[in-house]
């Protein structure tokens, strides 16, 4: 397979009008605004691959909204699962290969009623949920059967701002556990639908420095925190066939804690002040290397409204990840996170990640600045992949 040069999305983010755990946490008030209408993808989607080819991208990740295709306990939703079937067919069409997503984020509601996560018929829901996927909707080119454990856990289980909003450190813990169960269940219900396709998971993974590197005590700090957060989750590893990373900055950790805005000298910062630190990518890809299995960055990108930080961002990040597979890392294709500008979760529409903005309310897509540097990047190469 050539090396994929695509971009991310997820279905929560950019459908609209889903109808599951996120939907009710936002009527309830817990976000910056509600995703709404979100752009519009569950009915504009020929519009997001004609974004993509017209970007040169020759992958596409997303995900399947579990809540649209199985709203209640096995009852499946047959349209939805047609116009899953439809876009998959048509992204081939096109000659894009896909990475499809089952987990990200949003549950259904009747599972998030029973528990969400800490249900303990919630692996098993998945797993049918991952099989009846294989059959039903397609042979994708990559399955990710969940995205970023550590971060859900984080965000849902110990931060609060996600649903179920605990703020538990153990609950998280067991959260992070029960999701690479979940992975376990995803790979034996895809195979047991024979599917063929290579199987992984979306790791998250965030290095960390001490603040002030001689401090001892920041030392220790950012080991403990390292544990805590980038814990690599091995089974999980052990149970996939590619590794998924998704890697977006780093933090600098001191006896405060960390620190995602650093206060020493730091070349740039995205608009959430999350430092641009283009040599993490290299530090993971080359941490992840001893696994032996391929590499996917599943997400990588920038939030820069302005948009004089994205081409850069780019053009920088795949140098990092040239530099690994000079030295022998096997990765084998980079995620853009995102197409499109789309409902950041707990703070909504403002953050703009994508290589699209979308125009409301019309839903346009139009070209966001610095852009062309992903385009630039595809062209490249595919030259590469010619010689
Ligand atoms: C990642 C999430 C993705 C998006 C980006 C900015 O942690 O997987 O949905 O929110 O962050």
């Amino acid at each position: 397979m050539a090396f994929l040069l695509g971009c991310a999305t997820s279905s929560h983010q950019i459908e609209g009008h889903n109808h599951n755990d996120w939907t009710r946490w936002e009527d309830a008030g817990h976000t910056r605004e509600r995703s709404g209408a979100a752009c519009d993808s569950w009915n504009r989607w020929r519009d997001d691959i004609r974004c993509l080819t017209e970007i040169g991208a020759n992958a596409y990740r997303f995900s399947l909204e579990w809540s649209r295709l199985e709203p209640e306990e096995r009852a499946w939703d047959e349209a939805a699962a047609a116009r899953y079937r439809e876009m998959l067919a048509e992204l081939r069409a096109r000659g894009l290969r896909t990475m499809v997503t089952l987990f990200h984020f949003s549950l259904p509601l009747w599972v998030a009623d029973r528990g969400g996560v800490e249900w303990a018929g919630a692996a098993d829901a998945f797993g049918r949920f991952a099989s009846r996927c294989a059959r039903e909707i397609g042979e994708p080119d990559l399955w990710c059967t969940v995205n970023e454990p550590n971060i859900y856990a984080y965000m849902s289980y110990w931060k609060g701002v996600f649903p179920p909003g605990v703020r538990s450190l153990r609950r998280a813990v067991l959260c992070v556990r029960r999701l690479n169960d979940w992975h376990r269940r995803a790979v034996e219900g895809i195979r047991g639908a024979s599917s063929t396709a290579p199987i992984g998971l979306a790791h998250n993974m965030r290095p960390m420095d001490p603040l002030r590197r001689w401090s001892p005590i920041d030392r220790v700090m950012t080991r403990v925190s390292e544990r805590l957060f980038n814990g690599i989750p091995e089974r999980a590893f052990d149970d996939s066939e590619y590794i998924g990373l998704n890697y977006y900055s780093r933090d600098l950790v001191s006896l405060a804690g960390i620190m995602s805005t650093p206060t020493r000298e730091v070349a740039e910062m995205n608009d959430l002040g999350w430092e641009i630190y283009p040599d993490g990518l290299y530090r993971c890809l080359k941490q992840l290397a001893r696994f032996g299995k391929p590499i996917y960055v599943t997400e990588n990108g920038v939030c820069d409204t302005g948009g004089g930080k994205r081409a850069g961002f780019i053009r920088d990040h795949l140098v990092a990840l040239d530099r690994a597979r000079a030295e022998g890392v096997d990765v084998r294709g980079y995620f853009y996170w995102s197409l499109l500008d789309n409902f950041e979760w707990a703070l909504g529409y403002p953050p703009r990640f994508g290589l699209y903005s979308v125009e409301r309310p019309t839903f346009e897509r139009r070209l966001a600045p610095g852009a062309e540097a992903f385009r630039e990047a595809a062209q490249r190469y595919a030259t590469l992949d010619r010689e």
